[in-house]
């Protein structure tokens, strides 16, 4: 919610204004949202009596009964909009989709609309509620461990325009936002891997005490979902709760004075510098967390080479990314595409390179003078020393999921189908679909032979 004080006063040939807007939101920790005992969700709705509510697909199969019941309880009138997930469908299409949804359901200038997904849908449909007669309320709840850490912990919304990641959106708060870790305990290891990256950028730059308990119980973290699965142990729990308590909090702390971006040297930018143009390079994307963690990585041996880091932290690091089965390197990470993504940036940051690296761990420098030769040098240098790596350096279950894919028989081949932006591209016909999606042979034993050794 914000509010603006502003003055007006005259100048010789016109005037000037000057104004500061009020930013209030909140975050509330609660465990199993929709156990009809919880008034919170409901508080936010009653004067309404009812609720519009937009919802991942996935999110709704699991949960649309309990979430139905919960309004029904309590006596409010709930309208589901169930928005198919996936990175691929972060587009305008799917923003008009739910505008429309908007202007059907007649939503009343001020009416909170309840976001309830991962980043995907809490960035896309928070984007539409910024643009929705200029600004409209929402309330958010992620539900996936990337969206409960990191994308509903900024107001940052927004899409991506063809393969320019998020290159469309606004700075918009939500109402509030419920942080309900109990989601976890549904969501794949996939994505629990993937989320666990962006504890990996901010505790690696930013808060050595949560580096340290990723660094202790990462296989269980992941194994667990964060504590959430039944047989999980206590201390798993715990040490769970303490990072995401002390991870939400320093990202805040990070970025709440600097919620419009207009100080650019930000330290959760670490592993931001070349992954946005990495992600949606391969013909499947990378998942969000992998991309920036081939960026991470690749930061951590620029930062040893340059002192910033010793050569035990340099392992550490790189030791922990490799053990949780996050992704080291891709063959597609050359140095043009680099310097390419070096030069993209600059554009964002106001001409500067203000690239986050680890000084040491906890916390932060921002490089600003790399050279085309220094990257191309220790891009050598980074690839010879991740082949050592487990599965060479690649990751488990690194690109975005299949069911952004439609599988078509033709015959005796399965055509790829992907539908990007709505239109359907028609991406390769093989007899595999792992050939289809550029997975050798090599990667899918490595993974297979990480899946037992971790079972
Ligand atoms: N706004 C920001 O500041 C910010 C920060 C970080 C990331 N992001 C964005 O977030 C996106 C990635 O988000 P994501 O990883 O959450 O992807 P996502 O929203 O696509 O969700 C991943 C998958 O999990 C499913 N899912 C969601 N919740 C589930 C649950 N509880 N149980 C089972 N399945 C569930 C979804 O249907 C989807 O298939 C990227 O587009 C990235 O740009 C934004
Ligand atoms: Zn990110």
């Amino acid at each position: 919610m914000s509010d603006m004080s502003a003055t007006v006063s005259s100048t010789t040939n016109g005037f000037h204004i000057e104004g500061y807007e009020k930013i209030t939101y909140d975050f509330r920790f609660i465990d199993n949202i929709f156990d009809p005992k919880h008034h919170d969700l409901a508080d936010c709705y009653h004067s309404w009596g009812r609720c519009l509510v937009v919802i991942d697909d996935n999110v709704y199969k699991m949960y649309g009964q309990a979430l139905e019941n919960y309004f029904t309880v309590h006596n409010i009138k709930c309208t589901v909009k169930v928005i198919q997930g996936g990175e691929l469908r972060k587009t305008m299409k799917t923003k008009l989709e739910i505008l429309d949804t908007f202007a059907e359901f007649g939503l009343v200038r001020k009416e909170p609309v309840l976001v309830i997904g991962g980043g995907v849908l809490t960035d896309v449909a928070g984007y539409a509620c910024a643009s929705y007669r200029r600004t409209s309320n929402f309330i958010r709840i992620p539900t996936t461990l990337i969206g409960l850490i990191d994308a509903s912990v900024s107001i940052k919304v927004g899409l991506n325009h063809g393969k320019l990641k998020n290159r469309l959106g606004a700075y918009h708060a939500p109402l509030i936002t419920f942080l309900d870790f109990s989601f976890l305990k549904t969501l794949s290891q996939g994505h629990i891997r993937n989320g666990f990256a962006e504890l990996v950028k901010i505790s690696t730059v930013a808060e050595k005490t949560v580096f340290d308990l990723l660094d202790k119980y990462g296989e269980e973290l992941i194994s667990t979902h964060f504590g959430y699965l039944d047989g999980a142990s206590e201390e798993v729990r715990k040490a769970a709760k303490q990072i995401n308590y002390i991870g939400i909090k320093k990202m805040l702390e990070l970025e709440v004075p600097n919620l419009h971006e207009i100080m650019l040297d930000r330290v959760i930018a670490f592993g931001h510098t070349w992954s946005p143009t990495l992600e949606l390079t391969p013909p499947i994307p990378l998942r969000h967390g992998h991309a920036i963690n081939i960026d991470m990585a690749f930061s951590v041996t620029v930062a040893w080479k340059r002192g910033l880091i010793t050569i035990e932290e340099r392992d550490r690091i790189l030791r922990l990314m490799s053990r949780v089965g996050l992704t080291l390197d891709h063959e597609l990470f050359t140095i043009d595409l680099i310097w390419k993504a070096t030069k993209s940036i600059m554009l964002t940051r106001d001409g500067h390179q203000r690239a986050a690296m680890p000084n040491p761990i906890g916390t932060c420098t921002f490089v600003n003078d790399l050279t085309y030769e220094e990257l191309e040098q220790d891009l050598k240098e980074h690839k010879a020393l991740v082949k050592n790596y487990p599965r060479a350096g690649a990751g488990v279950d690194a690109y975005i999921d299949q069911s952004d894919y439609m599988e078509i028989h033709d015959g005796d081949n399965m055509v790829l189908t992907k539908a990007l932006n709505g239109e359907l591209l028609v991406e390769a016909v093989s007899s595999t679909l792992s050939s289809s999606l550029g997975m050798n042979l090599k990667t899918i034993a490595a993974e297979k032979a990480y899946r037992s050794a971790i079972m």
